[in-house]
């Protein structure tokens, strides 16, 4: 998928040796990295445990699963996902996800 293509590209500026993890951004989207604020400690404070499911916002309001298995248009428009990984990472760490980091979380999300 060009988004995964384009986070690795982004990744390997940094470390030309780079190769995504889905592994890696599974232990990333479900633990609880620290950083963040106190009320979403990690991804599935949202997002659920399981990415083939949907969620709730802190408002209470449904979102729809992220595993592009179930909703197809997930991880197509990079835009959106650039925006949506900007302000989740700060809601979670704190700070802005690594290039590394969000292409393994892409990868992980694309495999769901
Ligand atoms: C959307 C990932 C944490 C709430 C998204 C999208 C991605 C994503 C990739 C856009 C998907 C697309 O449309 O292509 C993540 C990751 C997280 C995380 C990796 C952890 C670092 C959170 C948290 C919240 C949250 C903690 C709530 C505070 C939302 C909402 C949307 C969204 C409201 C937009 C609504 C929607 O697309 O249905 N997230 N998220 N996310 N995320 Fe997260």
């Amino acid at each position: 998928r060009a988004v995964l293509a384009a986070q690795v590209e982004a990744a390997r500026a940094a470390d030309p040796g780079f190769t995504p993890s889905a592994e890696r951004g599974r232990t990333l989207f479900t633990g609880s990295p620290g950083g963040g604020k106190p009320d979403s400690p990690s991804c599935t404070s949202c997002h659920g445990d399981d990415p083939r499911q949907g969620g709730h916002s802190r408002a209470g309001k449904p979102i729809a699963p992220l595993a592009p298995s179930v909703v197809p248009a997930r991880l197509t428009d990079a835009a959106d996902v650039a925006k949506w990984l900007r302000r989740n990472c700060a809601e979670v760490l704190g700070r802005d996800c690594t290039a590394a980091e969000k292409a393994d979380l892409v990868a992980f999300l694309i495999s769901q």
